[in-house]
C-alpha cells in the first residue's frame, strides 16, 4: 500500500490531494496520512500544502516507471523492485529467491554493501546504481562465475566509450574502477538453485576519499556530467539479456571474443595472489572458460580466482 502511494506521488507532476489519493487507491484519508508519515520516516521528501495536497520533491529519486519504460527485455529486469534503503541488494534478492527469474532489486542506498573477497562496497545514497539480478539458470555450478563476465560485458556495452574490463569483472575507465560485480549462488553439487548477480556502478560520485581516490572513479568524475540513473539501469538490462541468452544456449564461447576485446588486462604485467602464493607475469590470453592465462616466463598458468593486480592500474606501479 505504501508503495502504491509512493508510485502515485511519483507519477503526479503536481500536488495531489489526500482525498484524490484515497479515492484512487480505495483507502481512507487517515490511512493515506499514516503511509505518508512512514514514507517521510524512510527519507522521502514529501511536501504538503494546505488545500493543494502532497508532492514528492524529486531530488533524483529513482523512478520505477521511468526505468521500466526504457526496458526492451523479455524477462530481465521486468519485475523491478526499487527500494529506498536496504542492507545489500544481493541479500534482498536472496530473501526473494522464490521470485521470478530476472527480477531486479535496486536500492537508493545500501547500509551493508558487499564487495568481492569479503570487502565492503561504498554505496552512498542516490549517487550510484546498486542493483542485483535474481537468475535461475539451468547450469552446472562451475559455470556460474561466467555470468559475472557476461554482466561485465553488458556494463561495458551500456556505458560505451572507454569502459573496459579488468579481469575478471571490474569495469574500469582508464586505470580506475567504475563498476564492481559480485555474483553469489545457492547450489547443490550438480545444480544451481539460484544466482544473485550484484552490480554497483559509481554514477554521480563527486569525489572519493584518499584511499579510494587512487582506485575508483565515477561517470561524473570522468565526464563532468550528472547522469539520470534509470537509462543506465535499463541499458545494462537491455544489453545483459541477449548476452545471457546466448551464453545459456552456446556457453561462454558465444561471448568469448567480445570479452577478450574489452579485457584491458591482456598484454599487461600482472601480480596474482591466489591461495596464499604470489606470481608475477604477463597476462597473455583468456581461457575458453574465462580464466586468465599468465605467462610467468617459465610456464603458462591459468588463473581462475584470486586477487589480480595489473601494472598501471589502481595505483600498482
Ligand atoms: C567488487 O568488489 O568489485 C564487487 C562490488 C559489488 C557491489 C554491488 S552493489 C549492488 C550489489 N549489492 C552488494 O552488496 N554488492 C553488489
Amino acid at each position: 500500500m505504501k508503495n502504491t502511494i509512493l508510485n502515485t506521488l511519483k507519477s503526479s507532476s503536481d500536488y495531489i490531494s489526500g482525498e484524490e489519493i484515497s479515492r484512487r487507491i480505495g483507502i481512507s484519508r487517515a490511512a493515506v496520512w499514516k503511509h505518508i508519515k512512514k514514507l517521510r520516516a524512510e527519507g522521502y521528501d514529501i511536501e504538503s500544502v494546505t488545500n493543494k495536497g502532497y508532492k514528492l520533491i524529486n531530488d533524483g529519486i529513482l523512478s520505477e516507471d521511468a526505468a521500466k519504460a526504457l526496458l526492451t527485455t523479455e524477462f530481465i529486469g521486468r519485475a523491478l523492485h526499487i527500494m529506498n534503503v536496504c542492507d545489500s541488494t544481493n541479500e534482498e534478492a536472496k530473501r526473494h529467491f522464490a521470485d521470478a527469474d530476472g527480477s531486479l532489486f535496486v536500492s537508493e542506498v545500501q547500509t551493508g554493501g558487499k564487495g568481492r573477497l569479503g570487502r565492503s562496497w561504498a554505496s552512498e545514497r542516490s549517487i550510484g546504481i546498486w542493483m542485483t539480478l535474481l537468475l535461475k539458470p539451468e547450469l552446472p555450478p562451475q559455470d556460474v562465475p561466467q555470468i559475472t563476465l557476461i554482466a561485465g560485458i553488458a556494463v561495458c556495452r551500456a556505458l560505451g566509450g572507454s569502459a573496459m574490463i579488468k579481469w575478471p569483472n571490474d569495469v574500469v575507465i582508464g586505470s580506475k574502477k567504475v563498476c564492481g560485480i559480485l555474483t553469489e549462488m545457492s547450489a547443490e553439487m550438480d545444480r544451481v538453485n539460484y544466482v544473485v548477480c550484484g552490480i554497483g556502478i559509481n554514477v554521480n560520485t563527486k569525489h572519493f576519499d584518499d584511499e579510494l581516490a587512487e582506485k575508483a572513479t565515477s561517470l561524473y568524475i570522468e565526464t563532468g556530467t550528472t547522469y539520470q540513473r534509470e537509462p543506465i539501469i535499463a541499458a545494462v538490462m537491455n544489453e545483459f539479456e541477449p548476452l545471457y541468452k546466448e551464453f545459456l544456449k552456446n556457453g561462454f564461447s558465444g561471448v568469448y571474443e567480445e570479452y577478450k576485446s574489452v579485457c584491458t588486462t591482456l598484454g599487461k604485467t600482472v601480480r596474482v595472489i591466489s591461495r596464499g602464493t604470489e606470481l608475477i607475469g604477463t597476462a597473455i590470453d583468456i581461457s575458453p572458460e574465462g580464466g586468465l592465462i599468465v605467462d610467468t616466463g617459465k610456464e603458462h598458468i591459468t588463473i581462475t580466482s584470486g586477487e589480480v593486480s595489473v601494472r598501471g592500474m589502481y595505483g600498482y606501479i
